[in-house]
């Protein structure tokens, strides 16, 4: 049997066995709803720590008003007999008071300017507060040595990586490949929400991204252009684009043409299913 704790002091006091024998605790942090893609990070966890703690906390806090808290799938006793099968050791399940005993609105809050405000934050203004503050809280809670995110939320991989760099937080964050189902969408919670007719033309999302990117690296530069014409494309085929863009994978800029890591990375709205997906583009080397 997994065990279960729903309080900071009981991961504390499960953790300080392991952590006395000096062995390295993992934490992969979920909303639940488990799919593909986070039993992938599980796995990958197992691979990496002997101990492995898993988080399943639905975060009010990153959810703006009118956006789908209340709705958002869970499947807490599925989600904890499929941890069971892959051998966590602990499944932390924190109820909202505990996470946030003044409330959300009035707790501390972190905050990771710039790389927090573009692409879907600035779809979504308060969505990479809520994600900042519930990690670090998480990460505080449980203090693993490594924790694991999906390379699908590319955006906030990127900013949890900040918020662990600036505050000095001693934890290794560890990225994991998409998982994707057999026609390339990317594996989500959200994929549920899809009408039978959009989930059969979702995978044009991945299909775009990887054509950008193929562009790219056959030589195409003006990244402006090409992410209007896929913005258009997606259009064209039912979908309602936030963004299509082309960036620099290791801080999300604008590239210079010097650059070679890029990420193409896209969220676009499928009926009330918002997509997002990204693929990553090394250039060769460029002119000397
Ligand atoms: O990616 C998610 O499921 C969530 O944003 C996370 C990282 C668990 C924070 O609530």
């Amino acid at each position: 049997m997994v065990e279960i704790a729903r309080s900071c002091a009981e991961v504390r006091a499960f953790l300080a066995v392991p952590r006395r024998a000096g062995e390295r605790i993992a934490l992969v942090p979920t909303m639940g709803d488990l799919h593909g893609g986070h039993l992938a990070l599980v796995r990958r966890s197992r691979e990496v720590a002997p101990f492995t703690v898993v988080s399943i906390f639905v975060n009010p806090f990153q959810f703006a008003e009118g956006e789908d808290f209340d709705s958002y799938p869970r499947s807490t006793e599925t989600d904890i007999e499929r941890l069971e099968v892959l051998d966590v050791d602990l499944v932390f399940l924190p109820p909202i008071s505990e996470i946030y005993p003044a409330g959300p609105e009035n707790s501390t809050r972190v905050e990771v300017p710039g790389l927090g405000s573009i692409l879907c934050g600035a779809m979504r203004p308060t969505f990479f507060r809520g994600v900042a503050t519930v990690v670090t809280m998480l990460l505080n809670a449980v203090q693993p040595h490594v924790a694991l995110f999906g390379e699908k939320d590319y955006q906030q991989l990127l900013v949890v990586r900040r918020l662990v760099d600036h505050l000095k937080l001693p934890v290794a964050v560890e990225s994991v490949p998409t998982v994707r189902e057999a026609d390339g969408l990317a594996m989500s919670s959200r994929n549920r929400y899809l009408a039978p007719a959009d989930r059969r033309r979702a995978p044009i999302l991945y299909r775009s991204l990887r054509e950008a990117s193929e562009r790219i690296r056959s030589g195409e530069r003006d990244y402006h252009a090409l992410g209007l014409h896929y913005m258009k494309a997606l259009e064209r085929a039912g979908f309602r684009p936030d963004y299509f863009s082309v960036r620099r994978a290791g801080d999300l800029e604008s590239p210079a043409p010097e650059d070679r890591e890029l990420v193409v990375l896209a969220a676009a709205w499928l009926g009330p299913a918002r997509l997002i997906d990204n693929v990553s583009c090394t250039l060769g080397p460029g002119p000397a």
